[in-house]
């Protein structure tokens, strides 16, 4: 029992508050909208989530009765994020007959819109407590549709936006606070004051700490673990690499059995997998992955068919290896390096939606899961909290700053098309009926746009998206850019998720005749994957920048301007978390000498792109 409570109601940040609060030294529990009273009346301080929902579903999370009693008549404290701030501010303008929230709007009909994701400026009308020591026109962030257009009773605003008039809200004679903002991510600058500054009206005390935490997960694993065996695929990246450093640190090692499987990374990676381990086991599943991917388009069917290869190949391991040491395949466990955003992304708590199916998560997983044959020590924890137990056990260094990797590695850095014609998409005609619009939007600003006719993942309000791109051609300015790849989602959040500046070819004027082609995962497509990948991050360790972006990786597109090419998506980012980021902007020269070299040393390809788009209203990877 911890002081404080995180209401979940099913945000992709939920975790990110237990995270900073930690950070700040204090424990909390994350509990369900529908907690009883009696455990909920032992926090001296609660947190209400954002979440995917709009207080004007039907069966979205509601406030309730327990929550209503101990916010306003047992004056516990409260915070309320996103969409806890319309559930509190709709709740208690509905008792006095009114509504406070109001519907997402588009913009379409000629007037702003409302939506707002990623970076925007904070205006701060009132200096209350809560926000002490922010000062006004510091960057928060955003990802909401809905929101608070009438004020609650007995409230009155503390800060605004551009396109929002009640962006953080306290209620007078209570101490309830309510932001539109999430201060729980990095990119909110000063969020975590924020959050220092609500403790600090709570009045509790700091009770966590780190290498306690670590020495429980140790007896947790120790207790699930008993003397069965351990079977671990290491991939060599972050997350794996610090499993098999911990199960080296708390199994014994004839107990232990590693396997690296092939075929999805880079020929290089092995090196990290020696470091590790130098006797693993490999196991070449390259033939698998391309036949199984064959023409195979949609990123989600992508990442199911890898998870399903995995445990395949945890299935025959398991039995070539019971009847190697005679012992029974149910004395078999296998261990995940499965990170909360892993869990949380695949839809992993009762109310969050699905933004994309991490391969370590699909069903055949969660089904071993519930029978105790898999163990995941670090399925609460964030990349930096891994990386922290990295450094605690002295894992070599080189294997904790790398760049992530997602699980299912080039496959996902591969967009699939499955013609050369442009898809047969309702969202793409409506696109297309806006591309006069956005191109308007971008001309004040000296931009030409173009739509490309490619979908990516996204993540808007808390809920996953697949839209389409928008190309930008002009001058390579940051200011410009990057407001443009900021407003260009939000006003046109019905079909535009991305935005890229068009970095090479010099010439733009063929771009008009830029069109999709067939594209599949094949031993072509990962091949130029991995060359441009390789000149990409050779280039950031040459100027020294490595280090200072957070991941760095290449796409392969579908398009071409023959049909014959294909373009590459340069994506760097910045962040401390992976559950928010900003685009790591290139320094002019670098941006172009990599793009010259792609271009030069990959005859293939015929355009690169340099992604420009934050998390929201993009996500990292493409797919
Ligand atoms: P997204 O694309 O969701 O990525 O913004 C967040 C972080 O997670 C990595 N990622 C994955 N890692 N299996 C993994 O182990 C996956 O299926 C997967 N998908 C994304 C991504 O590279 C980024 O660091």
């Amino acid at each position: 029992m911890t002081n404080i409570a995180i209401v979940d109601y099913g945000s992709q940040y939920t975790h990110l508050i237990e995270c900073r609060l930690r950070e700040l030294g204090y424990n909390s529990d994350v509990v369900m909208p529908d907690e009883c009273f009696d455990k909920l009346l032992n926090y001296k301080a609660l947190i209400l989530s954002g979440g995917p929902r709009s207080v004007f579903e039907k069966d979205a999370p509601q406030l309730s009765q327990a929550l209503s009693t101990l916010i306003f008549e047992k004056e516990i404290p409260t915070l309320a994020i996103c969409y806890g701030m319309q559930l509190l501010c709709q709740h208690l303008a509905n008792k006095s007959g009114y509504d406070s929230v109001k519907k997402s709007d588009t913009g379409k009909a000629g007037g702003k819109s409302s939506s707002e994701y990623g970076k925007t400026v904070l205006k701060i009308s009132c200096q209350e407590k809560i926000l002490e020591g922010v000062p006004s026109g510091e960057v928060v962030w955003m990802s909401h549709g809905d929101y608070v257009y009438a004020l609650p009773p007995n409230s009155h605003s503390l800060a605004s936006t551009d396109n929002l008039r009640n962006a953080a809200v306290a209620l007078i004679n209570h101490s309830v606070y309510c932001l539109q903002f999430h201060p729980e991510v990095s990119q909110t600058k000063n969020g975590s004051k924020i959050i220092q500054n609500f403790i600090a009206i709570c009045q509790i005390s700091p009770d966590w700490d780190s290498r306690q935490h670590l020495q429980a997960i140790k007896e947790d694993t120790l207790k699930r673990v008993q003397n069965k065996h351990i079977i671990a695929f290491i991939s060599g990246g972050n997350d794996s690499s610090v499993l098999a450093e911990f199960l080296k640190s708390v199994i014994p090692a004839e107990r232990l059995h590693f396997f690296y499987v092939q075929g999805l990374d880079p020929a290089t990676s092995i090196q990290n997998i020696r470091l590790l381990d130098p006797g693993i086991t490999i196991v070449n599943a390259s033939r698998k992955f391309f036949t199984r991917l064959k023409k195979v388009y949609n990123p989600e069917e992508k990442r199911v068919i890898i998870g399903k290869i995995f445990v395949e190949i945890w299935e025959e391991e398991t039995r070539k290896l019971a009847r190697k040491l005679n012992i029974k395949e149910r004395n078999f466990i296998l261990a995940q390096g499965t990170i909360y955003p892993d869990v949380i992304e695949s839809g992993g708590s009762k109310h969050a939606d699905i933004i994309k199916s991490h391969h370590n998560r699909i069903r055949e997983i969660q089904e071993l899961i519930k029978v105790g044959a898999v163990i995941e020590p670090f399925s609460d924890l964030f990349k930096g909290d891994v990386r922290e137990i990295g450094r605690i056990l002295n894992l070599d260094r080189r294997l904790i700053s790398q760049h992530p990797q997602p699980g299912p590695r080039d496959a996902i850095r591969v967009i699939c098309s499955p013609a050369r014609a442009l898809p047969d998409d309702n969202l793409l005609d409506i696109a297309f009926s806006d591309e006069k619009d956005i191109q308007k939007f971008c001309g004040a600003l000296g931009y030409s746009a173009w739509l490309i006719p490619i979908k990516s993942k996204g993540i808007q309000g808390d809920q996953s998206t697949y839209k389409y791109t928008v190309g930008l051609v002009g001058k390579y300015r940051r200011e410009e850019l990057l407001t443009l790849a900021n407003a260009i989602p939000n006003q046109f959040n019905d079909t535009i998720n991305r935005v890229v500046y068009v970095s090479s070819p010099a010439d733009t004027t063929s771009l008009a005749f830029l069109g999709v082609r067939k594209c599949d995962f094949n031993p072509e497509t990962k091949k130029i994957a991995d060359h441009a990948n390789s000149i990409l991050v050779k280039s950031l360790h040459l100027a020294n920048i490595y280090n200072s972006v957070s991941q760095a990786f290449a796409v392969v597109a579908p398009v071409s301007f023959d049909s014959n090419g294909y373009g590459v998506v340069i994506r760097a980012i910045e962040t401390q978390d992976f559950m928010t980021a900003s685009c790591y902007w290139l320094p002019e020269r670098l941006l172009f000498s990599i793009s010259k070299e792609i271009m030069k040393s990959i005859p293939e390809i015929q355009i690169v792109l340099y992604d420009l788009t934050s998390k929201p209203p993009g996500t990292i990877e493409w797919e």
